[in-house]
């Protein structure tokens, strides 16, 4: 942690001397200015823990300076001392942010007090700032991996939405596809970032509580209400909620929340009083919101209110290279994880994985790449250390084989070869018969698509 540096700033020369005696035997490494432009200077090279300044300066009052560097760090607390007590002055540096407001003649105790209360607060402030900005990092735009167009224009929608801050989005793709990824990049870039971001799973918690998480209650709403409480909504306001699994809201729910997003407004269980509440709503869903307004289960105006704006994130298969660039981030964040050494997947290993379907979208590429990780010993991830469990992107039909767009002449080879083998049970003389090749470019073959074992 080291000795806090604190700046005291005061155009009176005998002030200065007087801290500089009063406060010499503190665990504290003082530096003193006369001139806020010093000051100021000094902290465009080294930020100090503290400022302690005076309020009334000839060239730049308490409350400008305080402005001034909170531009610089937003952190950095500020205790003004003054000679006036000065009531609506103090009133006014609370306002602009100081930290404390002491008054002159200064008293020593009170100013090491406030000094080292500073210092704590100061500290916590920036490792606050400093979670902040690492979920800043972790959720950017650049934290949405893929260059394949139906994700580029999601990224570019998304850059546009995340301006508004007060908006009701709808995220719609199939499960694992990274809706919650989305929801969150679309809360850390947008102007709101600083404030919260809640996740609720409608899904997660019956109705009736669901509904006093969301709306909060009274003391007294229901019997284990001992006290009052807010809700997520309540909590919220200002940032982000993200509704996860909307659908499995039910109907009376439904028209509680249609009525929160139209009004802005929410009424406690067992409450009278309404609060307004201003926030961003995301809701997501896998599922077919079409068919459930159609079978009943999901209310018409809520759903025509929540789609106004609607993203849909695009499963995986239809992403292209996408596959290998996102599975090469997840080999990085594995190598941190289990401290290996991976450099990446050989081709083989990328045909493979170009060549599935996915239906378990980008969190099935993360568990067969995890996979692959915990055992890998090598450098490059081989073809047959990609174990993909779930049914192949080109299922073989009586009538033929079903590819994907989109694949190279080779990539149509591997996977056409693929087939024939499992068609075949992987009898390799069959297999080779069929195909018209000898024994031994059935087994260069395979060795090139990583087809094995
Ligand atoms: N474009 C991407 N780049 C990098 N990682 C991604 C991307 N999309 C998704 N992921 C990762 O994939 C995993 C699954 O994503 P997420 O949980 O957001 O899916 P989901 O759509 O919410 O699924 P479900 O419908 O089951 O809730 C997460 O680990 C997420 O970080
Ligand atoms: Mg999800």
């Amino acid at each position: 942690m080291g000795v806090p540096l604190i700046y005291f700033l005061d155009d009176d020369e005998n002030i200065i001397k007087l801290v500089k005696y009063g406060l010499r035997n503190e665990q504290f490494n003082m530096k003193f200015f006369s001139r806020p432009t010093a000051l100021i200077e000094a902290i465009k090279i080294e930020y100090p823990d503290v400022v302690v300044s005076d309020v009334m300066m000839p060239d730049m009052d308490g409350i400008e300076l305080i402005e001034k560097l909170r531009s610089l760090s937003r952190s950095m607390p500020v205790i003004l001392v003054t000679a006036k007590a000065a009531v609506d002055t103090a009133v006014r540096a609370m306002k602009a942010g100081a930290f404390e407001y002491l008054t002159k003649p200064i008293n020593f105790d009170e100013l090491k007090l406030a000094i080292g209360r500073a210092v704590e607060v100061g500290r916590l402030r920036s490792e606050v700032d400093e979670i902040k900005t690492g979920f800043r990092q972790r959720y950017s735009f650049d934290s949405l991996i893929g260059e394949s167009e139906p994700v580029n224009a999601m990224r570019e929608l998304i850059k546009r939405l995340s301006t508004v801050s007060e908006a009701v989005i709808l995220l719609r793709g199939e499960s694992g596809v990274g809706k919650n990824l989305v929801a969150r990049v679309i809360h850390y870039t947008s102007p709101i970032s600083d404030r919260r971001y809640l996740e609720i799973n409608c899904a997660s918690l019956p109705s009736n509580l669901l509904e006093a998480e969301l709306f909060g209650y009274e003391k007294g709403a229901f019997t284990d209400a001992k006290n009052s409480k807010k809700g997520l909504l309540e909590v919220a306001s200002g940032g982000t909620v993200l509704l996860d699994e909307i659908t499995s809201m039910d109907l009376s729910l439904q028209a509680k929340f249609l009525s929160f997003i139209e009004n802005r407004r929410i009424r406690r269980v067992g409450g009278l009083e309404e609060i307004g509440v201003d926030l961003r709503v995301v809701s997501a869903t896998n599922s077919d919101l079409e068919s459930d307004v159609a079978g009943g289960k999901f209310r018409s105006d809520l759903f025509y209110r929540i789609n106004v704006v609607s993203i849909t994130v695009p499963p995986l298969r239809d992403r292209g290279k996408d596959v290998i660039l996102i599975g090469r981030k997840f080999i990085e964040d594995f190598n941190t994880k289990f401290k290996k050494h991976v450099k990446g997947f050989t081709n083989a290993a990328e045909r493979k994985l170009m060549a599935h379907n996915w239906p378990g979208n980008v969190r099935e590429l993360r568990n067969v790449v995890e996979r692959a990780m915990i055992f890998a010993e090598r450098e490059y991830i081989d073809g047959d250390e990609i174990a993909l469990t779930s049914i192949s992107q080109a299922p073989i039909y009586e009538d033929g084989l079903h590819l994907p767009k989109g694949l190279s002449l080779d990539q149509v080879e591997g996977e056409y070869l693929k087939n024939m083998l499992e068609w075949n049970n992987f009898n390799l003389e069959q297999t080779a018969k069929e195909l018209g090749v000898t024994r031994k470019t059935l087994w260069e073959k395979r060795k090139k698509y990583g087809l094995l074992n």
